[in-house]
């Protein structure tokens, strides 16, 4: 079945109301690394959450722009973890996270060249033919760019799907982010993107550092990415959205109350769109 509607990521102080309140959540995203360990309790909690949502999986450490060699083993245990819990897609980041073993623990932008972007797709098929799926890759927010840049990074994420046959989740608050940070107009970066690989979006608060803005999840969406938010419905239509809160979580039913915003405005705007 065709996965809809409005969804949360998964975290651990809603273990509890997920399973014994009701709420209007249509699915969740699993944070891939946090179930990659047999047994125990969070596996126990995911597979009673699993009874009752449809879930896609996102991970944080694939690291897909190294160039380090791809850890099969790693791979092995998220296709383990995607037999189990039977996700609609698998999703990680287009980024790095290290070189030569080490693992700067932050989701690093990638210089975007011709010669990165060879090395991405090969990556990716890689990926793809270890998982026996499509996966999802995700924009992330920067902080800096590189003076060797030879596109745009909406090209570099446009030429990355298309060449490697890869899908798009796109991160609504991490384009406002990076947007601001360099300078760029994030509705040019939305009217990019290949309608058809768009499968999912990202909704997130951010923090203001006055002279930049970092992606910090733990804050409600500003009003800025709420508009942007109403152009990607209009340009993609009723993608499954969600809201990732990492940090300050608050009670499930806030959350939920936040999702009904994104439940009101796309339903405003794909009408506007249709
Ligand atoms: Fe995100």
């Amino acid at each position: 079945m065709k996965l809809s509607g409005f969804g949360l990521g998964l975290r651990t102080p809603h273990y509890e109301a997920l399973l014994n309140e009701p709420h209007a959540i249509d699915w969740l995203e699993v944070i891939t690394e946090n179930y990659l360990v047999p047994g125990g309790k969070p596996l126990d909690y995911l597979d009673r959450i699993r009874e009752r949502f449809p879930v896609v999986m996102h991970g944080v450490s694939l690291s897909i722009g190294s160039t380090d060699p791809m850890d099969l083993e790693y791979l092995k245990m998220v296709r383990a973890l995607a037999d189990r819990i039977e996700p609609h897609w698998i999703s990680d980041h287009l980024c790095w996270t290290g070189v030569e073993g080490r693992n700067l623990h932050d989701l690093l932008p990638l210089p975007y060249t011709e010669e990165a972007l060879s090395s991405v797709v090969a990556r990716v098929g890689q990926v793809q033919d270890a998982l026996g799926r499509q996966i999802l890759l995700e924009n992330v927010s920067s902080y800096l760019s590189y003076h060797a840049d030879e596109m745009s990074e909406w090209e570099f994420l446009r030429e990355v799907a298309s060449r490697a046959d890869c899908n798009i989740l796109l991160d609504i608050n991490n384009i406002y982010v990076s947007s601001v940070n360099h300078g760029f107009d994030a509705l040019t970066y939305l009217q990019a993107m290949p309608k058809s690989r768009v499968r999912q979006f990202h909704l997130a608060g951010h923090s203001d550092l006055g002279g930049h803005l970092i992606d910090t999840h733990d804050h409600p969406i500003v009003a800025a990415v709420w508009e942007l938010y109403a152009r990607a419905v209009g340009l993609f239509g009723s993608v499954p959205t969600m809201i990732e809160r990492d940090d300050n979580i608050p009670e499930l039913s806030e959350l939920a109350a936040e999702l009904n915003v994104a439940r009101g405005i796309a339903a405003s705007h794909t009408r506007q769109a249709a």
